[in-house]
């Protein structure tokens, strides 16, 4: 079986191996990653430290995350700050920028509140991370075009979520796909949030040529996802690792796919720097979809087999 840190190592020579155009125009570029700490931030941001360091970005790719640490900041991150092409800055994303902000080429925003749980209990943080961050950024983008200085790319982290609850005919669900979303329920925070996100960013887009591109993740699983995060394949580690049931908070009926984050992080950099101006894509894969059920029986069997659980 391999160590965590060789299933990492391997995962980000894929990465680079898929993203030889993507690093190419990035090489020399300036990076703002906001959200870098997190989850996807995880692989977002070393994937791009280890393109610099195997030389797939020649000159290196200049990263710089923001992040407001809300959970701490994560030790992989903290072990990486003495990179010297990766700057660190604790920043929440809803207060107006820092005054030494530098010039960027290409902005991510992938700062909100992710996990179902933690949203529900602060939805308005939530939005604001979303609707005013989002406009925040893309101002300050268009602001560094009216300068003469336009950006390569912006990506904005949306969520498969804005679509709501498609009925069967639409799973699975196309980018054209309009959305069942109520805009008062318990999850609207979020959804709505990130549709209006969507909405400022093909407008900024269209009136002020800002290159914003949207990305709709749906469940990306792997490294770097906190067993704390309260998201359904933590919930199931964490009972195992406790050598406890796992606990369902459903029938176990609702079916997802989940996508492998090295997977998704590629699509990810394809879009920033290759996506349509005003798009927005999914990422993740079609098959196989599993329910929540089955998704316990597999990670129980799993444990068996690696570990002798007997829950
Ligand atoms: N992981 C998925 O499967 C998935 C699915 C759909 C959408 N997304 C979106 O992708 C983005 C990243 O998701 P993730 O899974 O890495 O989430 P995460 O919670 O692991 O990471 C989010 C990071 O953003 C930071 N953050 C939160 N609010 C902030 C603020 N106001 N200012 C600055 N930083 C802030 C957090 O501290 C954290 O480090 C989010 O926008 C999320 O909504 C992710």
């Amino acid at each position: 079986m391999k160590s965590a840190k060789e299933v990492v190592e391997t995962d980000l020579d894929y990465i680079c191996d898929n993203l030889g155009a993507e690093l190419s125009a990035m090489a020399g570029k300036e990076l703002l990653i906001v959200g870098g700490a997190g989850f996807l931030g995880y692989y977002l941001v070393q994937s791009v430290l280890h393109a610099n360091r195997i030389g797939r970005a020649r000159p290196p790719v200049q990263v710089t995350v923001y992040d407001n640490y809300s959970r701490g900041m994560p030790s992989w991150l903290s072990d990486l700050s003495s990179d010297t092409n990766l700057t660190l800055v604790r920043h929440d994303i809803t207060d107006p920028l820092p005054h030494h902000i530098r010039d960027f080429d290409y902005i991510v925003h992938g700062g909100s509140i992710a996990s179902p749980t933690y949203y529900r209990q602060y939805p308005i943080e939530t939005m604001d991370a979303n609707v005013n961050g989002v406009r925040t950024l893309l101002e300050y983008a268009r602001r560094q075009g009216d300068r003469g200085k336009p950006l390569d790319g912006f990506l904005f982290f949306s969520s498969s979520e804005i679509y709501g609850d498609p009925t069967p005919d639409d799973i699975p669900t196309p980018e054209t796909y309009r959305g069942s979303v109520s805009c008062t329920g318990p999850r609207a925070c979020y959804d709505e949030s990130k549709r209006y996100g969507e909405t400022l960013c093909v407008n900024f887009a269209r009136q002020h040529g800002v290159p914003a591109k949207t990305a709709r993740p749906f469940n990306n699983i792997g490294p770097g996802l906190k067993i704390s995060d309260r998201r359904v394949l933590p919930d199931f580690a964490r009972d195992v690792l406790a050598g406890r049931d796992i606990v369902m908070l459903s029938d176990g009926g609702p079916r997802r796919t989940f996508c492998y984050v090295a997977d998704a992080v590629i699509g990810y950099y394809k879009i920033l720097v290759r996506g349509h101006v005003g798009e927005a894509y999914n990422i993740g894969v079609e098959s196989p979809e599993i329910s929540v059920a089955e998704l316990a029986d597999r990670v129980a069997r799993l444990a068996r087999e690696l570990f002798g659980y007997r829950g």
